[in-house]
């Protein structure tokens, strides 16, 4: 029997189809890492701090520089002077927060002063979006790690913090004691942490809008291996951001795989624009409609281009003797001019293709005060 194989395989295709109907999670954290003491090490300081956004940096703080930079462009852009001012004022007092408290964990860890110890505190956030563009809370974190394992960790769903070691047990007991303190903890990864997950979601995603470039669409065919047919290519080019939809729609109706379109999937072009190629055999003898369907965000309207019907290099045979012909002539010319150009006779001039120029247009709204940041603070001492 089968069945159970069968029934692996439906699951995994359903789950498929719905991993791929929705649409992505997004995170949002902050991590600080504390050393008991300075460490010879280029880049290594004794406190640093840096918020992620979907696993990217966008900002940083340490101990040397003492200040809250961004990490990010359109961060540096939207995010007022007073962001990074206050910002600055509460990693200065977190940082004096760790010099504290990695002293008081390494007496009850009992380790002395001989070897570097490490504790580190991360939180955050994490949501999905779903297709209708609403989101929704899926975690919150909130924990901390002492020379790398696991010592304290808030469960958002009980509102108690959780000790994996016994070290842990009187720093639990003691913010436990303090209601007050964990519902503002589970509030602020609720809704203050999503709150400002979703307004960077929105400063990253208008900062892209600048750079939207609609896609230049073709359609013609060439002469396909299969006797009798000809290639008919889509193409899509010069287009930002990579998300496009394309059909070769034959009468109107889009054709698929089984009708045996090829796709090259979306590919990079070397100006940060990408391509799109969809191509199908078609009988040379076929007089219907052939049409390209292209969609992109940086279009009013979707762009609908029509085969013309013909076909580049098919048709008469002096046209394929010109076709095999011209290769060999240009190869001649070439020689040619190099030959010319190592005598000396000629000189030939670099050719520079220009990329796309950044359109990076300068914030409007820079300096708004709309908003305070209210960041997450460390309970009392551990
Ligand atoms: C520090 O701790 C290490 C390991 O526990 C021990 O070998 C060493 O003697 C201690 N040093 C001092 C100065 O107490």
């Amino acid at each position: 029997m089968y069945r159970p194989n069968l029934m692996v395989f439906v699951l995994y295709f359903s789950l498929e189809c719905i991993c791929q109907s929705r649409s992505a999670i997004y995170s949002l954290n902050y991590i600080y890492t504390a050393l008991s003491k300075p460490v010879e090490l280029p880049g290594i300081h004794e406190f640093t701090a840096m918020g992620l956004m979907n696993n990217k940096q966008i900002d940083y703080y340490d101990s040397v520089a003492k200040k809250k930079i961004p990490k990010q462009d359109w961060m540096r852009e939207k995010l007022p002077a007073d962001y990074w001012e206050k910002g600055t004022q509460s990693r200065k007092s977190k940082e004096q927060w760790f010099k504290v408290n990695v002293n008081i964990l390494m007496d009850r860890m009992k380790h002395n002063n001989t070897d570097v110890h490490i504790l580190q505190w991360k939180h955050g956030c994490e949501i999905d979006q779903q297709t209708d563009g609403t989101l929704k809370f899926i975690k919150g974190i909130d924990q901390y790690s002492y020379d790398g394992d696991d010592f304290l960790a808030f469960d958002d769903a009980t509102m108690q913090w959780v000790a994996p070691v016994d070290q842990a047990l009187p720093t639990k007991r003691k913010w436990d004691g303090v209601q007050i303190l964990n519902q503002y903890t589970k509030g602020y990864l609720e809704k203050e942490c999503v709150d400002w997950l979703s307004k960077f979601m929105e400063y990253e995603e208008k900062e892209f809008s600048s750079a939207d470039s609609p896609p230049k669409v073709y359609a013609f065919a060439k002469k396909s291996q299969i006797a009798g047919h000809v290639r008919l290519t889509c193409m899509a080019t010069g287009f930002y951001p990579k998300d496009v939809v394309m059909h070769i729609k034959k009468n109107g109706v889009p054709l698929t795989k089984h009708d045996g379109v090829l796709s090259t999937g979306v590919l990079p072009n070397d100006d940060d624009t990408y391509q799109i190629r969809m191509s199908v055999h078609v009988p040379e003898a076929d007089k219907e409609t052939y049409e390209c369907y292209v969609n992109h965000r940086a279009l009013k309207e979707p762009i609908v281009e029509k085969w013309d019907g013909k076909c580049g290099d098919c048709g008469s045979v002096v046209g394929g003797v010109i076709a095999a012909v011209i290769p060999i002539i240009v190869v001649l010319i070439l020689v040619g001019v190099f030959v010319l150009h190592r005598r000396g006779t000629i000189v030939i001039p670099c050719l520079r293709t220009t990329g796309k120029g950044s359109q990076n247009e300068g914030s409007s709204d820079r300096g708004s005060e709309e908003d305070v940041q209210k960041s997450m603070l460390p309970n009392g001492s551990v």
